[in-house]
């Protein structure tokens, strides 16, 4: 039996309450989904910055009215200690996914960026600790490698931070790392490698670019790669993602608590490729699309030039075992932007 379904089945006899923040965003909803779906209890905050009421709308109409009452909603901002008190009380697991995304926005807007990402990750981390939870898991990020010219990544060698996102996410780590070494509170940082899906935002100048390719394929326009489009990535579709926080939760390996871990698959895609096989993709749904055409621009500041995850850390402490490739995922991810 693999490690997940384990998990899976020691959560259907059980029923724990979990607090999933930044629920109203793209991960926070899929793991909202999975919980409910599970039969698990879930507490879920979000101040609407990015997330939409129309994601949570939709886990509610696939999980149905039944499992549907075990969720807990409030409007609450994680820059405030109350709001984060008020959240964790009763809570078995934290699953911090709340934050404001996107290198270029955090270039933008440093202090914005800064008030949510570390003033309200620290709020929840001290909330946390006060109310004596399970775990802390929460969501980290690739960005946190930086410069460092390594392929693949691991854990233990990161470079400098290359935006004011990345260095959020890397005080998650330090503060994380402290909370666990001063507090005995267990945390298990989760360096995201972008992670996409269905209920991704396609809209607005921050968008990442597999919902915002869709969306313009869709809508018979030009896409716009930044660079070369010899640019690569990690492409991580979101179920594995799920597993991830899942398996972090409720790993008992006391050798696997208080680490952070990349989530990914450990494949490398080029701009150029992703571009080609969303438009193959597509185009099986509306002919139409196989014209499609990218426009090049100049490379975005901040940005890596190449991501790939090592994730034997992962499958050893963990057990992750990702169900879905690039492809996989990329297939259901169409499917649901071509009927939303
Ligand atoms: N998607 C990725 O590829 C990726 C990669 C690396 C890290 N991450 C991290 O994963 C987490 C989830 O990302 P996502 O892609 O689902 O983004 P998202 O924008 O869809 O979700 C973030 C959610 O947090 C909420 N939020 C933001 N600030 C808040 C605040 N002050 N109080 C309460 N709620 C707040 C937003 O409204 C939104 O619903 C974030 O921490 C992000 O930095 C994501």
């Amino acid at each position: 039996m693999s490690a997940i379904d384990r998990v899976r089945d020691q959560l259907s006899s059980c029923q724990y309450t979990w607090l999933v923040t930044g629920v109203a965003g793209f991960i926070g909803s899929h793991l909202l989904e999975e919980l409910l779906t599970l039969n698990q209890k879930v507490v879920g905050i979000d101040n609407f910055s990015t997330g939409r009421q129309s994601n949570l709308d939709e886990v509610e109409e696939i999980v149905g009215p039944s499992l549907w009452s075990n969720f807990s909603f409030y409007q609450r901002d994680i820059r405030s200690l109350s709001d984060c008190q008020d959240s964790v009380d009763g809570v078995d697991f934290v699953l911090h996914q709340a934050a404001l995304g996107s290198v270029p926005r955090s270039i933008e807007t440093p202090i914005l960026t800064h008030e949510s990402n570390v003033n309200g990750f620290l709020n929840m981390l001290e909330a946390s600790r006060l109310s004596g939870i399970k775990r802390f898991v929460y969501a980290a990020s690739s960005s946190t490698y930086g410069d460092h010219p390594g392929l693949p990544k691991q854990e233990d060698t990161i470079g400098r931070p290359l935006s004011p996102y990345a260095v959020t996410k890397f005080v998650n780590e330090l503060y994380a790392d402290v909370y666990s070494r001063v507090y005995q509170l267990p945390t298990m940082g989760l360096r995201y490698f972008n992670v996409f899906g269905p209920r991704q935002d396609p809209n607005g100048a921050y968008a990442a670019v597999i919902p915002r390719w869709c969306q313009t394929l869709k809508d018979h326009e030009a896409c716009r790669i930044n660079g070369d489009g010899e640019t690569s990535r990690d492409f991580c579709f979101v179920k594995n993602a799920v597993q991830m926080n899942l398996l972090a939760a409720l790993s008992d390996d006391p050798a696997a608590i208080n680490q952070v871990y990349n989530v990914a698959v450990g494949d490398r895609t080029t701009l150029n490729e992703l571009f080609a096989q969303l438009k193959r993709l597509l185009s099986e749904i509306d002919p139409k699309i196989s014209h499609a055409s990218a426009n090049y621009a100049d490379f975005r500041s901040g940005d890596v030039r190449h991501s790939q995850a090592d994730i034997t850390k992962a499958i050893t402490l963990l057990g992750y075992k990702p169900t879905h490739r690039i492809n996989d995922g990329l297939s259901e991810t169409v499917k649901w932007f071509s009927s939303n």
